[in-house]
């Protein structure tokens, strides 16, 4: 057979009887397993089948392996039916590859997750490099689903069930070496070792790994029920099962056909896989993703030419922060305070941050050069992008831009942390207000994916695309807001927090408040939040958003803040703290009043959002989504507040269509 024509794959051969099938999906920046992908390895595969040769590597031109599933196309699916097929022809491939003659040998570089990795696993041998880019794992979880080409049922062949069982439960990922170590991989080389790796196991041949010893025990039928209930109880710890079933569903996959033969468990897998898509996690999760994907190609669109050298101006709990985030991802940073000690602290706080990051000395030590302690603001003069995170002061900030105006660049844009001046007044002094744009980060920096970009009236396009462009290059997501009170993230927590304090205030126990939050899905319960936010920073904050709306502030929230009383940092708030940590008493509530109370709480947040789209905030009422999940952490299986209304409506209408026709 001559060899197929193929447009996203390429076939060498070097004489030695090895084929080396090359995955580069055309036109993309890495490899999905997309259809048409699936299409030209089955094409492949014909050819290596009809060819019979002595062994096959599989790699990839680009710099990762596969990254996944085509993510668009999960999207996409229209109905069930599409669903399975897509399942049943993806554990075909895999079937396929298994059932080759001779050694097969995944050969790994960068991303090898999902699906990348199910194809990995169906090959006899796994090579991987040892450079930190380079990930396996099985994600799917957070996509509110699991592995379905074969990943759920050869995991725990070959690496045993509980590090498979972590694995996938987790979601989390492993480099080369770590993987190396769980018997994931069979060698973890240097880069340029990778092709005479492969070549050499390939034509060694030396026999597959199998789960052996306690970990293979543990699979066994009479482990199974033991170590099944430990586990679950676990999860429960974490996740619910009305909320995110996908993990409880690898449990009971594994539990009840862990010991069946390799095609029985493929059925299992498959069955249990149409069930979760069946259901509305698997799409509000796969939409959130979808969300966080258009947050960043916004960024990338704007085509705006990356920071080199940014200047941040106060280096109290978040401009050093910000100054250690820059650094930590390859920005040169210099850092100003008019307190010496403010500078001091945060270099510690940062070597802290990047030795935790970075591991290796050599790239803390890097990375500590990148930051630059500044007490005279000399660096001003050549940064193109100013970050100021002073006081929150009217007056201080628009005296602080005038005299950056003398001494910075041209070409500068002054970015500024402000949660709550409005830009117009800030800029109002300035010779070229059109540099003046918001950067929000959000507290604690390292752990807050997102960034409101806060254009004013006057901040120019470009200013504004340079701002999408610092912090795409941080590895943060950038939502585009319109300047008004509180923007979008703050304006839709203070409902929520303004209903609990007020709900507390009216005598309902704050630890039955948190725990209903939490029930509904939130991160953290709203009084939990104002305390380590500060209840004072949150009474500012209500007050300047709540001079135009009709909300009234509890009489509690003042006398709190009235008494010093100001959360975690003074010891005291709503609830009592020690050693920073919050001391609670036990409650016990039945789950209908924790449900009752947790929509309760989260209405008024839902109805801001609502007024967010309708003033227009943001761009659309997807964007007011993206805000809610990734800048407050509403509940992501829930799809985002406006998302959770409609479809609650709809279950609603189709509940009174039901009634009306029974
Ligand atoms: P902070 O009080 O911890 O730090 C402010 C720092 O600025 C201090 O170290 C102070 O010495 C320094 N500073 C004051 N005037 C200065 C000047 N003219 N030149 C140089 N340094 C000066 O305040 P924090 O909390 O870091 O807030 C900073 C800004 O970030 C404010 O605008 C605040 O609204 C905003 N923000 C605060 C958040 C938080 O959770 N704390 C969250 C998001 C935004």
């Amino acid at each position: 057979m001559s060899k197929p024509e193929l447009q996203h794959c390429s076939i060498t051969e070097n004489g030695d009887g090895i084929v080396w099938l090359w995955l580069d999906v055309n036109g993309a920046r890495a490899n999905t397993l997309s259809t048409a992908l699936i299409a030209e390895v089955e094409q492949a595969l014909d050819y290596i089948e009809s060819e019979q040769p002595r062994a096959v590597v599989i790699g990839s031109r680009k710099p990762g392996f596969i990254a996944g599933a085509d993510v668009h196309e999960l999207g996409d699916l229209d109905s069930i039916d599409q669903a399975e097929a897509l399942i049943r022809r993806g554990q075909q491939l895999m079937d396929r590859i298994a059932a080759l003659a001779g050694p097969t040998v995944a050969r790994i570089q960068g991303h090898c997750l999902g699906g990348g990795l199910e194809l990995a696993l169906a090959c006899r041998y796994r090579v991987a490099d040892n450079e930190p880019s380079t990930r396996l794992g099985l994600p799917e979880v957070k996509l509110g689903i699991h592995p379905g080409f074969g990943g759920s049922a050869r995991l725990p062949m070959i690496i045993g069930a509980p590090p498979a069982l972590d694995l996938m439960l987790s979601g989390r990922t492993l480099d080369g070496r770590a993987a190396r170590r769980m018997g994931l991989v069979d060698h973890a080389v240097s880069p340029w070792q990778i092709d005479e790796a492969a070549r050499r196991l390939a034509l060694s041949d030396p026999g597959p790994r199998r789960a052996r010893g306690w970990r293979k025990l543990a699979g066994s039928a009479w482990a199974r029920p033991v170590i099944r209930p430990f586990m679950e109880r676990q999860l429960r710890a974490k996740v619910r099962r009305e909320q995110y079933p996908a993990p409880y569903a690898l449990l009971d996959l594994w539990a009840r056909h862990g010991g069946d033969p390799l095609p029985r468990r493929l059925r299992a897998e498959r069955e249990s896989l149409v069930r979760l898509v069946e259901g509305d996690t698997a799409s509000n999760l796969i939409r959130v993703f979808l969300l966080q994907d258009r947050l960043k190609d916004e960024a990338r669109a704007s085509r705006a030419a990356p920071a080199d050298h940014v200047h941040v101006i106060g280096a109290g709990t978040m401009g050093g922060d910000i100054a250690a985030w820059l650094a930590l991802n390859g920005c040169r940073v210099t850092l100003v305070d008019e307190r010496n000690e403010a500078i001091a602290s945060t270099l510690r706080r940062a070597r802290e941050l990047f030795e935790r990051r970075l591991k290796k000395s050599a790239k803390v030590t890097a990375a500590m050069d990148r930051l630059i302690p500044d007490p005279r603001g000399r660096g001003a003069a050549r940064a193109d992008i100013v970050i100021e995170a002073i006081v929150e002061d009217l007056e201080a900030k628009r005296g602080l831009y005038a005299e950056l105006e003398k001494v910075i660049g041209p070409e500068a844009v002054i970015a500024t942390n402000t949660s709550s001046l409005p830009l117009e007044e800030l800029a109002s002094g300035l010779e070229q207000p059109g540099r003046l744009i918001g950067l929000h980060f959000f507290n604690p920096v390292a752990k807050m994916p997102l960034i409101e970009v806060v254009a004013g009236d006057s901040s120019t396009e470009d200013a504004i695309a340079r701002g999408q462009a610092l912090v795409a290059a941080i590895d943060k997501l950038p939502l585009r807001v319109r300047s008004a009170p509180g923007f979008l993230v703050n304006r839709i927590l203070m409902p929520y927090m303004l209903k609990a304090a007020r709900l507390y205030a009216e005598g309902e126990s704050r630890e039955r408040i948190d725990q209903a939050a939490r029930h509904f899905g939130m991160p953290m319960g709203p009084l939990e939040l104002a305390d380590s936010v500060g209840l004072d920073v949150c009474l500012a904050a209500a007050e300047t958003m709540t001079q135009s709306q009709e909300v009234e502030i509890p009489e509690r929230f003042h006398q709190l803040v009235r008494e010093g009383r100001l959360g975690r940092k003074s010891g005291h708030g709503f609830y009592e703290y020690h050693k920073g940590k919050p001391k609670r008493q036990g409650v016990r509530t039945d789950d209908a009043t924790l449900r009752r109370m947790g929509q309760e709480l989260v209405q008024p947040l839902i109805e801001e959002a609502e007024r967010c789209r309708d003033e227009g905030i943001v761009a659309d009422g997807d964007l007011v989504d993206a805000g809610a999940i990734f800048g407050t952490g509403f509940a992501p299986f829930t799809g985002g507040p406006l998302h959770y209304r409609e479809s609650r409506s709809s279950e609603r209408a189709s509940e009174g269509d039901a009634v009306s026709s029974g």
